[in-house]
């Protein structure tokens, strides 16, 4: 039987290890972390994250097969595939701060795997990493590794979060990375391979050298955030020329060398990944000495920027130019339906900007709640932000200016407008009629993720903001 560890119980060692076991009865997988209550949930009814199908799967191998656990040496020292699935932020401060990705948590379980293993290993990066980590983990391996044998593996996770399960289901490729030039390496890729053959079809697995698959990651990411940003600064041409971007996006996606997915203009691409993903990206490039190409993928960044700071211009300007004192309802505070992520959601941005104008916001989310919404609104965003978006607003300003309600209804009840920062299905299929009867008059609806019926909408009397939408 296969032992695996996982370093590392958040969005995607949680959901990625239970899979494995699900898929792998005669695998054991044991998912570790340093964080007491991120375990204590995962061995509880209400598991940590909120991931469609993942409870069912979980509930299934827990306690069988796949075990949560606090105690990360003892289950290390016993694996012989160490997955680290640890978090890679954007450093915040010293070299490279605001680009580069900080690898304390990384390189702190690497020492950790060191000093506590007595037998060979293969470690697996699962987080995403910049390209050559690999290179500064083998180090840390060997020079602290007392006599053991380690293999180094890039197998970069591609999951979306709210589709978490059926993308690890059904993945379109895993990508292994390893020393294919050494007996070892390609060992260490068949091992794991293999683990992956239980499910995934021969043709899918992708193996490369590790910098390739390192870099594939980060480039993933870039492609697929460029395209939003692309689609999104053609909706301010469609603003501004009558166009409308669904039918430019459907027209130009027709061509099956650019296909229709991924181009969904919105008010701005938000998750844990894209941004950080694609400064480590500009940073790599410079450190490589290539302006140039980094200037190119920060402009990624800077049009996701512009287009959450056109959002609120746009309210605010619709709005007489002020909405001090009036009262917003803001549907949806998660990046993206079907999660209660809210790292880097749009929402943050456009509130912000709403209460630096003295709005009052009534915010619903079904799966946000209340104290991680005040959390976010009140934490400092840090120095090199764009300025626009750098507001500080105190916790106690906050929580004057923001209420937070558990119903759509409610949120939109005497609201001057409505604004959809995220495109929960529910919000499709609202009485926005009832919404229209309980809200002064002129009604605004500004809609950043294009979910509403703009026709229907303007019919019932509401005046209408969408994203690329003739106005
Ligand atoms: P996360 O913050 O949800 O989880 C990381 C976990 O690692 C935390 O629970 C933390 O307590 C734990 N941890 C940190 N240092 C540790 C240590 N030394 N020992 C034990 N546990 C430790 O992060 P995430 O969203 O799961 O992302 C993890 C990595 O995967 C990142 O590199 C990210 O870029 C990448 N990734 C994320 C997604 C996604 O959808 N969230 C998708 C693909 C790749
Ligand atoms: C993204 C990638 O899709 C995953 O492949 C990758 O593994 C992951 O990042 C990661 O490395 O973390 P995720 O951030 O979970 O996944 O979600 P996406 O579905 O990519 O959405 C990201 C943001 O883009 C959301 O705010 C979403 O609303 C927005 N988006 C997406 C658009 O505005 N328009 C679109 O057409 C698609």
């Amino acid at each position: 039987m296969v032992k695996i560890c996982c370093i590392g119980a958040g969005y995607v060692g949680g959901p990625t290890m239970a899979v494995i076991a699900f898929k792998c009865p005669t695998v054991e997988v044991a998912v570790v972390d340093i964080s007491v209550p991120r375990i204590t949930a995962w061995n509880s009814d209400k598991l940590p994250i909120y991931e469609p199908g993942l409870d069912e799967v979980v509930k299934k191998c827990r306690g069988k097969n796949l075990f949560f656990s606090n105690e990360t040496e003892k289950h290390v020292a016993a694996a012989d595939v160490v997955f680290v699935s640890v978090n890679t932020p954007t450093k915040t401060s010293g070299l490279g701060a605001g680009k580069a990705a900080d690898l304390t948590y990384w390189e702190s379980a690497a020492r950790m795997i060191a000093d506590v293993s007595k037998s060979s290993k293969i470690v697996v990066e699962k987080s995403t990493v910049p390209v050559k980590t690999a290179e500064a983990i083998e180090k840390i391996l060997t020079h602290n590794s007392k006599g053991i044998k380690f293999q180094v593996l890039s197998n970069p996770e591609f999951l979306s979060e709210g589709t978490a399960i059926t993308d690890l289901f059904n993945p379109d490729r895993v990508l292994i990375g390893g020393r294919e030039e050494t007996p070892g390496g390609l060992k260490a890729i068949q091992t794991l391979k293999d683990v992956y053959a239980h499910w995934v079809p021969h043709e899918r697995i992708i193996c490369t050298n590790l910098w390739s698959a390192e870099l594939s990651k980060l480039a993933a990411n870039a492609f697929l955030a460029q395209r939003i940003s692309s689609v999104n600064s053609i909706s301010a041409l469609c603003e501004a020329t009558g166009a409308n971007v669904s039918q430019v996006s459907s027209a130009v996606g027709k061509d099956s060398r650019i296909g229709q997915k991924f181009l969904n203009a919105s008010v701005g691409f938000g998750g844990s990944c894209f941004q950080k993903d694609i400064l480590n990206l500009v940073y790599i490039c410079e450190c490589n000495g290539l302006p140039e190409v980094a200037n190119y993928w920060r402009q990624v960044i800077k049009i996701n920027d512009y287009q959450k700071s056109r959002f609120v211009n746009r309210i605010v300007s619709s709005m007489f130019n002020t909405v001090s004192g009036k009262k917003i309802g803001i549907l949806g505070f998660s990046f993206k339906k079907d999660t209660g992520d809210t790292r880097e959601t749009p929402a943050i941005d456009v509130c912000r900007g709403l209460l630096s104008d003295k709005a009052q916001l009534i915010i619903y989310d079904p799966q946000v709640p209340e104290a991680q919404m005040i959390k976010d609104l009140s934490t400092p965003k840090f120095d090199w932000d764009q300025p626009s978006q750098n507001i500080h607003i105190a916790e106690d300003a906050v929580k004057q200016s923001v209420k937070v309600v558990h119903d759509a209804y409610e949120a939109a009840k005497d609201a001057h407008a409505i604004c959809i920062l995220t495109e929960w299905d529910e919000f499709k299929s609202l009485d926005y009629q009832k919404i229209y009867n309980n809200m002064p008059k002129p009604a605004y609806m500004f809609d950043g993720r294009n979910v509403a019926d703009v026709a229907k909408l303007r019919q019932i009397g509401f005046i209408v903001y969408s994203i690329g939408k003739p106005l």
